[in-house]
């Protein structure tokens, strides 16, 4: 279903207990729930908001972060997931994913950010939601080319991008705000030909997961 500017959009991608999909206006308390219990936790890779952690986390600012998606989604710039895990029956909001600075025509590139509530890290959330987010992008979104900037102390998330094979192209000093300061970023990407033969990039992740197992 393509109700907007942005091929692919709105979509739902599950891959077994993973499940992405647009947000709603109800998931304000789930959201505000999972973000202020993760404060010790995400606050080293966020940019440093303008107010307090719970103010900025609460169920009612959801409403703008909301609001702000759903514009950005509707005019064709982002693409933002929220994460969920299915268990039991019961679907769950345990992360983020966006797709966002989305730029079409000779460049068709998006930049991905994402975060997992740590209570459910280390069980591959985030890697299989970036493997369907990415073939999604790759495919009905449009799009070419992924790039995700990492500070070089997130040992977690650098894992993640390397273990999918995005190949690290770039270093940038003092490249974004977080968490209080100017921090270095390195630059890694992949484009559409390099997981194409390969069937795409769950494809790869299930093959990669399967060798470890
Ligand atoms: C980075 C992040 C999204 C990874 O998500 P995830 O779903 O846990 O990803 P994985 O399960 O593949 O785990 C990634 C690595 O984290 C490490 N890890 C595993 N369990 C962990 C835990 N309980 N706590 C911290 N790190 C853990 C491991 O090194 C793992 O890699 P490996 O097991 O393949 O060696 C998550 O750690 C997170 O949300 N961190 C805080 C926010 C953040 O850093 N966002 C990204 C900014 S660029």
């Amino acid at each position: 279903m393509n109700l907007g500017a942005t091929p692919g959009w709105p979509v739902v991608l599950r891959d077994g207990a993973v499940l992405l999909r647009p947000y709603r206006r109800s998931d304000a308390t789930a959201w505000s729930e999972v973000r202020c219990a993760n404060h010790a936790w995400l606050a080293p890779w966020e940019s440093s908001p303008p107010g307090r952690w719970d103010e900025m986390n609460s169920p009612a600012a959801f409403r703008w972060v909301h609001r702000d998606q759903r514009k950005q989604a509707r005019s064709g710039e982002s693409m933002p997931f929220a994460v969920c895990l299915v268990e039991a029956g019961r679907e769950r909001l345990v992360g983020h994913l966006n797709l966002g600075n989305i730029v079409r025509r000779a460049f068709c590139s998006a930049y991905v950010g994402y975060w997992v509530d740590g209570r459910v890290a280390g069980r591959g959330v985030i890697p299989t939601a970036m493997a369907l987010a990415v073939d999604h992008a790759f495919g009905p979104g449009g799009l070419h080319r992924i790039e995700v900037n990492i500070r070089p102390e997130n040992g977690p998330s650098r894992r993640v991008v390397e273990k999918l094979g995005f190949r690290e192209e770039a270093y940038h000093p003092r490249y974004m705000h977080i968490d209080g300061a100017w921090r270095d970023h390195i630059g890694y990407a992949m484009t559409s030909e390099e997981v194409i033969r390969e069937g795409g990039l769950l494809a790869r992740w299930h093959r990669l997961r399967a060798a470890a197992s």
